[in-house]
């Protein structure tokens, strides 16, 4: 099947890093991602998005903002405005700069109560500031051992868009993480990836038309993605790209996977 879109890799730097060393972070993949472009003198086929803490966020938009790498934000509130003490609005983060918005992501339903209705309100909130959301799903381990992985994701992925419907020019990116692989260092095998991907695909293409699904929408892959294995989580549809955790906080980690990524 011919690729529709270019692969995006989202880098999620989750709570781990310091605004100092955010900046720090982001200054050091300029330079290596501008110098990854000039050496094989193409653009390689991937988006790179860097999703730093909230207080980080403006400092590193200040660092990107002469390259084409995207920022992005790893939360998000669903109202514009109001008095809701604590949180961020979709409308602020478009202010400072910010592209994508992962909502629904696994920490976040688990320590943070977050449900399929938040996340649904998370996503159109999302999408009416032109913003493109990242919707993560995935299964825990027992739902997996109990054979409800596909249920469960096909339910995640259902939830949060019923009812939506993509404007011409909004996109958005589904990434499949099993939240049992997330920070355990090994990844699933590329079948288990894009036969997940074809279940995701299918979902969404029984609520909107093919060419919407096709043209507008990104499923990726992200759980313990590193140099090692990137290989194996792109190249075939319909996976188009990761969200990468732990290997994308440390530069030493993240450059020869962006490298791998350059020369496919
Ligand atoms: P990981 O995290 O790459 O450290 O497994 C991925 C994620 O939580 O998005």
């Amino acid at each position: 099947m011919k690729k529709q879109q270019s692969n995006i890799i989202l880098a999620n730097w989750k709570m781990n890093l310091s605004t100092f060393e955010s900046v720090g972070l982001a200054k050091k993949i300029v330079k290596g991602w501008s110098e990854i472009k000039t050496k094989d003198n193409k653009k390689p086929d991937f988006e790179l998005v860097l999703c730093p803490s909230f207080p980080a966020i403006a400092l590193v938009e200040q660092v990107i903002k002469k390259s084409d790498i995207k920022l992005g934000a790893q939360n998000v509130f669903w109202k514009q405005v109001g008095p809701y003490t604590g949180e961020v609005s979709p409308e602020v983060l478009r202010e400072i700069g910010v592209s994508y918005v992962v909502v629904g992501h696994s920490e976040r339903r688990q320590y943070l109560k977050e449900t399929d209705v938040m996340v649904q309100h998370k996503l159109l909130a999302v999408l009416a500031q032109s913003l493109t959301p990242v919707l993560c799903v995935g299964e825990t381990f027992s739902e997996r051992q109990a054979g409800h992985k596909n249920i469960v994701v096909g339910r995640q992925v259902q939830a949060a868009l019923a009812g939506v419907e993509l404007g011409i020019e909004q996109q958005l990116v589904v990434a499949y993480e099993p939240v049992w692989v997330i920070g355990s260092g090994q990844a699933i095998t590329h079948q288990e990836m894009v036969e997940t991907a074809k279940v995701i695909k299918q979902v969404l293409i029984d609520m909107w038309p093919l060419e919407v699904v096709e043209r507008q929408v990104r499923i990726i892959y992200g759980g313990s993605v590193d140099a090692n294995n990137i290989m194996t989580c792109v190249g075939e549809e319909p996976l188009s790209g990761v969200l990468v955790g732990g290997a994308s906080q440390d530069y030493n980690r993240l450059l020869p996977l962006l490298k791998q990524l350059a020369k496919a």
